[in-house]
């Protein structure tokens, strides 16, 4: 690895899938350059401010819950789809909060969240071959010809479109809708007479006793701004570096590079290699990061991507997302753990319990059973406990929309019912009630932690 970084330097490395299929280069160059001179979307100084907060979770003392779309997508970008998302989000936040009786850092995979890298690029149906989806920023998911060619146009509506997104985030975060005072106006229509939706009152019935009782000591929203807005950040895998590269920005307050186009970038499993485009990318600069780690992942080839990607061992730059699946996990997380504890890296460890519990239905839908998602993050609180880890977060495919993408959670999502609302551009996503299921099934493991913990600190 060469020690002169550039936002280009990438360039000269092995990126993979980076499209280079399109029609027309110099039309692509010439996007970049008016992406170039277009408003930063974030500013160096809040991406300073998660990486602060991720210092939390790496020590302990916090919790990461990160979630949004596999892909978003322009067909379903709406202001109502915006707003789902993110009270689900504030919602699993308070279960979580409540339990873990630690903050609760709230990371969206939203506003940029479009490229994706697929295991094949063509796809063949009916004996026709074409080139595979591969985002809404990139192509579009018709199957023909011309919307299956690259079109550098794409980047400026998902640029637009996540200037967009990221705006209303901010003002439900900071404007109102997040008081804590809005607590029961939260949940989801269709969660309301599930058993979630009932627990969840039941929860936010004693969080309005305890700010009834706040109330009369004095402490109200009003001189509390913490009772009446969250922080919200945003995140998304940074695979199109192009588009990445013209949204680094030097920071006018600290002279470092940053990532404008989100708060937290992470490298995806398919493309963490050592010497390739995106580890070169990222390392230079400043932005939080995050690095998936699959089943292939070894101790050794870890802790070197660490010394690449966080050589100062700053607690916040790196966030560890496992995703192995909930029949590998037990053999995988243990040494990695163990790795990067004996070599006293601090890092967030997080689970991704969603990309290693894919899987084909009988008829043909992409799908996820989710007992195996529960599985994954059950073992992983057990595994992170038994090697002495903060287990620090999840990272969830999820959606405030009522869909029927993965299998099974309360209402039991069959493999007839896939086809009712499927409605995802990539891979399945938790609806609403499993989202929340899987909450407090988190908040009861908080809940043992914080107990264990109590109990300890007694004898
Ligand atoms: C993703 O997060 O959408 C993804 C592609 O994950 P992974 O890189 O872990 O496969
Ligand atoms: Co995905």
């Amino acid at each position: 690895m060469t020690d002169h970084w550039t936002p280009a330097s990438w360039r000269a490395k092995p990126a993979k899938h980076i499209p280079e299929d399109y029609p027309d280069l110099a039309a692509l160059a010439r996007v970049e350059q008016t992406l170039r001179g277009m408003p930063p979307l974030v500013f160096a100084g809040e991406a300073r401010r998660l990486k602060s907060l991720l210092g939390d979770v790496a020590g302990g003392r916090a919790f990461l819950l990160q979630g949004g779309d596999c892909a978003e997508s322009f067909k379903e970008f709406h202001a109502d789809n915006i707003r789902d998302t993110f009270r689900l989000i504030l919602q699993m936040a308070v279960v979580l909060t409540f339990a873990g009786g630690k903050p609760v850092v709230k990371l969206g995979r939203m506003a940029g969240q479009f490229a994706k890298p697929r295991s094949s690029p063509v796809e063949t149906i009916n004996g026709v071959e074409l080139p595979s989806y591969r985002g809404d920023n990139i192509n579009g998911m018709e199957f023909d010809a011309e919307s299956r060619a690259p079109d550098p146009e794409r980047l400026l509506k998902a640029y637009s479109q996540s200037a967009s997104t990221l705006n209303l985030l901010r003002a439900f975060a900071g404007g109102g809708y997040a008081d804590l005072y809005n607590i029961h106006r939260w949940t989801l229509g269709f969660v309301s007479d599930s058993p979630q939706g009932a627990k969840y009152r039941e929860l936010s019935e004693k969080i309005s006793e305890a700010l009834t009782f706040m109330a009369a000591i004095g402490v109200t929203p009003d001189n509390h701004r913490e009772l009446h807005q969250v922080e919200f950040f945003t995140s998304h895998e940074a695979l199109l570096l192009g588009y990445e590269e013209a949204m680094t920005r030097v920071d006018s307050t600290s002279g470092d590079w940053y990532d404008t186009s989100a708060h937290l970038v992470w490298i995806g499993e398919r493309t963490r290699q050592l010497d390739g485009a995106h580890v070169e990318f990222f390392r230079g600069i400043k932005n939080p990061l995050g690095l998936k780690c699959g089943p292939t992942m070894e101790g050794d080839d870890l802790l070197r991507l660490i010394d690449v990607l966080n050589p100062h061992n700053e607690p916040g730059r790196l966030t560890l997302y496992g995703r192995f699946g909930s029949d590998k996990i037990a053999d995988r997380l243990p040494r990695l753990l163990q790795a990067t504890k004996k070599a006293g890296r601090s890092v967030v460890w997080a689970i991704d319990p969603m990309h290693g519990n894919t899987l084909t239905a009988a008829n043909g839908y992409k799908t996820r059973p989710f007992d195996r998602i529960l599985s994954e993050v059950r073992s992983f609180v057990e595994i992170c406990k038994a090697e002495g880890v903060h287990p620090g977060g999840v990272h969830l495919e999820m959606t405030g929309q009522n869909v029927t993408e993965c299998l099974g959670g309360a209402r039991a999502v069959s493999e007839g019912d896939l086809a009712d609302r499927y409605h995802t551009h990539c891979d399945p996503r938790l609806n609403g009630e499993q989202a929340l299921e899987l909450a407090f099934l988190v908040a009861e493991k908080l809940k043992d932690d914080r107990l264990d913990a109590t109990l300890r600190a007694a004898v």
